[in-house]
């Protein structure tokens, strides 16, 4: 049962949870139904009547709108992209920086945001990793690295390593107080976390659709704010032009950009995951984000509640303020225990201090009970677990 929304039906929809213990959301989503449903409504159109195209880009656009009001955006603020390092590429390269200037990153962030613009060293643009100050990015922590070369900051807004959710209402408000460019990987919050773009105070934000947005591997989001004009696109295509030749032959004088995130977006779209993302965010309406967060912050308590009982120690922040609802990491040595949980039919992922537990909209308050008397089945608690007991 969960306070929010009727977890048991959401579950019904995702048959996975009948054959194992799924606590891998961070990594993949597991396919629902209704999702499977709408890639495979997609390949019979194709299969039987070979689109019509048309109406597949019709959807593109309305699917562009569902998820411009999932984040708070306006549609023209949305470009479909491959995955998140994707968007974050077409952050760095388009944001207009030049040699000597810098940009902040987060010691230790996932590395598809920092080689964007560790890739931008080749222009000369210095990348600075701000250390992690407490159990999450705050504003203050970025403030001592800032000088007149700080261009832009960029991080992620949840975790994938120990569950960090840092604080981009402060960070932004900074960007926006010092002129900086912000960019924010959305990719472990999309779908789990509410995410409003204006009120970030994002310039970009970039997300794969393949955690918790529920659609498979090969699509991916990116907001860009509509008034930055100055942004130019590294890669260019008819479809990132305002007005596309209609005979089709290029000429240098029609190459005024799309407004907003439009710029971005070259050739044909991953037309199937979009009809794909297009069932999952129907899915995702009819609980509401809030309401996911909320239903994962119990799962969270209580998993927090009964390692602690177990001596098992949480290796990223327990205050909900400071961490996501859904990424738990318990410092157990991973690979000995990955072994076990696997062979009890558990899906976890190892990280980098252990074990990654990880909710998604399916699971229920009986699963997380399930995997703690599974952890305490294993009798011997190794020395990690035992030393923080
Ligand atoms: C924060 C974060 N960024 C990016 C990625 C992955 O990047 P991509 O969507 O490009 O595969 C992940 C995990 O897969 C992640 O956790």
């Amino acid at each position: 049962m969960s306070r929010h929304y009727d977890v048991a039906a959401i579950r019904r929809q995702f048959p996975v949870t009948e054959r194992m213990l799924y606590l891998d959301s961070a990594h993949q989503t597991p396919l629902a139904t209704s999702v499977r449903d709408a890639l495979v409504r997609f390949y019979q159109e194709g299969n039987e009547t070979a689109g019509p195209k048309a109406v597949w880009l019709d959807r593109v656009e309305r699917v562009r709108a569902r998820v411009a009001n999932l984040l708070g955006a306006q549609p023209s603020e949305i470009a479909f992209t491959k995955n998140t390092s994707e968007g974050m590429n077409i952050a760095a390269n388009a944001l207009p920086l030049a040699a000597g200037d810098n940009v902040l990153l987060v010691e230790g962030d996932h590395p598809n945001n920092a080689y964007a613009f560790l890739n931008l060293r080749r222009k000369g643009v210095e990348v600075r990793f701000v250390p992690l100050a407490g159990e999450t990015a705050r504003a203050e922590m970025f403030t001592p690295h800032i000088d007149a070369r700080t261009r832009a900051i960029s991080l992620s807004h949840v975790t994938f390593h120990a569950g960090h959710r840092f604080d981009i209402a402060s960070i932004g408000a900074l960007c926006t107080q010092k002129g900086l460019y912000f960019v924010i990987d959305a990719m472990q919050s999309t779908g789990v976390v509410p995410l409003d773009a204006r009120a970030s105070g994002a310039s970009l934000i970039g997300s794969g659709c393949h955690k918790g947005l529920l659609v498979p591997q090969g699509l991916g989001i990116l907001y860009c704010r509509q008034d930055l004009d100055e942004l130019q696109p590294a890669y260019m295509a008819m479809s990132s032009l305002a007005k596309p030749p209609g005979d089709y032959i290029a000429r240098a004088d029609n190459m005024t950009l799309k407004p907003g995130a439009g710029r971005f977006e070259i050739g044909n779209f991953n037309l199937p995951d979009i009809h794909a993302l297009d069932a999952s965010l129907a899915l995702i309406e009819s609980v509401g984000v809030p309401a996911i967060e909320a239903h994962l912050y119990d799962l969270g308590d209580r998993l927090i509640e009964r390692i602690d009982d177990l001596g098992i120690r949480l290796v990223g922040p327990r205050a909900r303020a400071e961490r996501s609802p859904h990424i738990y990491v318990l410092d157990l040595p991973a690979q000995e225990w990955l072994a076990y949980l696997t062979s009890r039919e558990v899906r976890v992922s190892p990280e980098r201090d252990g074990i990654r537990v990880s909710f998604g909209l399916f699971n229920l308050a009986e699963d997380v009970d399930r995997f703690v008397r599974i952890l305490a089945e294993r009798g011997s608690l190794p020395a990690r677990a035992n030393a923080a007991a």
